[in-house]
């Protein structure tokens, strides 16, 4: 709480936006179990991909301390913003790059044991098999027994038809209450005018957002959504071992584990 600008400001600030977003339930969850999970696992080296603002990089490293992380994503400025935010922090363990992933896999003489995706999966665009592509050169860099662990929102029907698109539309409707709520109970520091007011503006920023996200994700616009069935199966194809593949909440969210 209270790690937010005064409003309107943070309408502009790109780091602002993601701290937002970062408050909702979802992301929350996603984020908490992805940590656990990976910690379970005791890793020596971790890569997390589409690494953003750093987030989650910073809290698998804050977790692991003796593990070495690094965070990979294609926008130099975001990896800018998360080398500040692990240098304020003080963190150590964690390193950042620049790089596009779906390259970086190609290239790469071989993947730490664990790579971890939280909600970047879904950005390797269409085709499709641009992501079994992915799937088969992370399979081929991994050392035998390593881990990807895939943290999603995953479609409930991955069909390209009527019934599917409501099932998205209706899903996407109910991603938009829970972003506003959570959102909104997280900004509340007060019961008076102003801060009620601020948190309806946080919470109506974070619904606008998610809603917008679900249009996009509609006409496939730089939001590729799967199902988990289809990940699951075709990491199979691939040749992985499907540790775990369960849902996180009832809004989409789920994590994949996958083992070489
Ligand atoms: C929703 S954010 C991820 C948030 C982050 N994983 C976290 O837990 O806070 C998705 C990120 O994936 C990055 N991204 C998209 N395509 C990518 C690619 N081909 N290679 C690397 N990063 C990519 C975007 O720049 C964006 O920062």
């Amino acid at each position: 709480m209270g790690d937010f600008d005064g409003t309107p400001s943070f309408y502009t600030s790109d780091e602002t936006f993601e701290k937002y977003l970062g408050q909702t339930s979802y992301y929350e969850a996603l984020q908490k179990n992805v940590v656990e999970l990976v910690s379970h696992a005791a890793p020596d080296r971790i890569i997390e991909m589409g690494s953003g603002t750093g987030q989650t990089s910073v809290r698998l490293a804050e977790e692991m301390p003796t593990t070495e992380i690094l965070g990979i994503d294609n926008r130099a400025t975001v990896t800018e913003v998360s080398r500040n935010n692990a240098k304020k922090l003080g963190v150590s363990n964690l390193s950042f790059e620049t790089a596009d992933m779906t390259e970086y896999v190609k290239t790469v003489t071989s993947l730490p044991e664990m790579v971890v995706l939280l909600y970047s999966f879904h950005h390797i665009p269409d085709p499709l098999d641009q992501k079994v592509d992915f799937l088969e050169d992370c399979y081929t860099a991994l050392p035998e027994g390593g881990h990807i662990c895939i943290a999603e929102t995953f479609l409930k029907n991955d069909a390209r038809d009527t019934a599917a698109n409501r099932e998205t539309q209706i899903r996407w409707a109910n991603r938009g209450v829970e972003a506003f709520a959570s959102t909104f109970w997280s900004a509340l520091d007060g019961i008076d005018p102003a801060a009620i007011e601020h948190a309806q503006e946080v919470g109506e920023f974070s619904r606008e957002h998610e809603l917008e996200a679900g249009d996009n994700v509609l006409t496939r616009d730089d939001e590729y959504l799967i199902s988990m069935k289809w990940l699951v199966d075709h990491a199979q194809s691939v040749g992985f071992d499907v540790l775990l593949a369960e849902p996180v909440n009832a809004v989409g969210d789920g994590i994949v584990l996958l083992r070489k």
